[in-house]
């Protein structure tokens, strides 16, 4: 089905009036202060870049067990939510909305970032591969701790806590952080689930902690303030599932229930964090068109014309922008202009200082 919309056709999203399409991505910049606490710093990044149809802040652990990397921030401490306040505040200001993902790392942590320096915490006892990032840099992933199955309501009520927190804090809406192989996805996918209780298992086992989660995150806010990310055809942080297809197709479908402002998509395109090649295989947001009734947000490798291309084919309402939003705070008008874009700096993407942070400058700035 093709339209007519492009990404400056205004669309609501849930009880949201956004005046375009163009989303800015999650995106972990590890430059909260002491306590996992968001500063000024934050909200002047933020800020920069509140003419996105919406903005979703980067990972945000709902616990201190759910942190994985160092100086990423939290919800779940008053000193959090009033710094997020301060982000909130003046992206609001400057006429713009923002949602909070709610983040729990699961085993894509170290006991140094835990608390009390314990294990972190998984469906099964499997290790990732590859390495952990600490406060004293990459040490390799140690094989987490099964939780047990009366743990499970505390994780729940995490996030509960966190959506409560995140509303208290003054943002729009939550969306639910179950991609790129952190705890909801490691609940979802095979080659991180090896339970037998009632978590494990079945598809409709493993899907049960993103369906408690979403229950309690949309008793808080209300379905239509409510996201879910998900990246079926992800393979980063060590993921894989025997019938990607069948469980993807009935977590969409379940979340259906909710009424949710969207599902979020990462794309095939995007084998990673960091690059894209190009694949074929997996599963473009087009596959979830009939099984989702509702909102459909794509991200990964996406530029002006792919955007625009993705929403006349009917297959996305949104496209969010990762890489392209690190560098180039008015993205929105830069497209609108088609001008050239700044290229983001890979050296400065995680943790630092302003540098790489909120110095790359506007298209006003350039041509003044
Ligand atoms: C990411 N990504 C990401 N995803 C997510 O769900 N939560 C997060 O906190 C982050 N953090 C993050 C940090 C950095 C530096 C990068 C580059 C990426 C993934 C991101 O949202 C997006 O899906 C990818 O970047 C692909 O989109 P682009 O960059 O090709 O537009």
């Amino acid at each position: 089905m093709s339209t007519n919309v492009n990404l400056f056709s205004p669309v609501k999203l849930g009880s949201l009036e956004l005046p375009n399409r163009i989303v800015m991505a999650p995106l972990t910049r590890n430059r909260a202060a002491a306590g996992n606490v968001p500063t000024e710093m934050n909200a002047t990044y933020y800020t920069q870049r509140a003419s996105a149809g919406l903005i979703i802040s980067e990972a945000t652990q709902v616990s201190p067990q759910g942190q994985g990397y160092p100086n990423t921030p939290g919800i779940h401490s008053q000193e959090q939510v009033a710094g997020w306040r301060l982000v909130t505040d003046a992206v609001h200001a400057h006429g713009g909305r923002i949602f909070l993902q709610l983040w729990h790392v699961g085993r894509i942590s170290h006991p140094s970032l835990q608390p009390g320096g314990e294990l972190p915490v998984a469906p099964s006892a499997i290790a990732p591969e590859g390495d952990a990032s600490t406060l004293e840099g990459p040490k390799p992933y140690v094989t987490p701790r099964a939780l047990e199955t009366a743990e499970i309501p505390g994780i729940v009520e995490d996030y509960r806590k966190g959506a409560e927190n995140a509303l208290a804090a003054g943002f729009d809406g939550v969306e639910i952080h179950s991609a790129n192989g952190y705890l909801l996805d490691q609940f979802l996918q095979n080659g991180t689930n090896k339970r037998t209780d009632e978590y494990g298992g079945s598809i409709e086992n493993r899907a049960r902690l993103l369906m408690e989660v979403t229950e309690a995150v949309v008793g808080v806010w209300g379905g239509e303030r409510v996201g879910v990310r998900l990246s079926p055809s992800g393979t980063f942080n060590s993921m894989s599932d025997s019938n990607p297809g069948a469980l993807f197709s009935y977590v969409a479908a379940a979340l259906n229930r909710f009424n949710l402002a969207y599902l979020h998509l990462v794309d095939p395109r995007t084998d990673n964090h960091n690059t894209v090649e190009n694949h074929t295989q997996g599963f473009p947001v087009g596959y979830f068109r009939p099984i989702f009734n509702g909102t459909l947000i794509t991200a990964g490798g996406y530029d002006l014309e792919l955007g625009n291309a993705v929403l006349a084919s009917g297959d996305a309402d949104l496209v969010a922008y990762g890489r392209l939003y690190i560098a180039n705070p008015d993205l929105p008008e830069r497209f609108a202009a088609n001008a050239a874009l700044n290229k983001p700096d890979r050296d400065t993407f995680y943790g630092g200082d302003e540098k790489g942070y909120i110095d790359y400058p506007s298209l006003e700035l350039q041509t003044a």
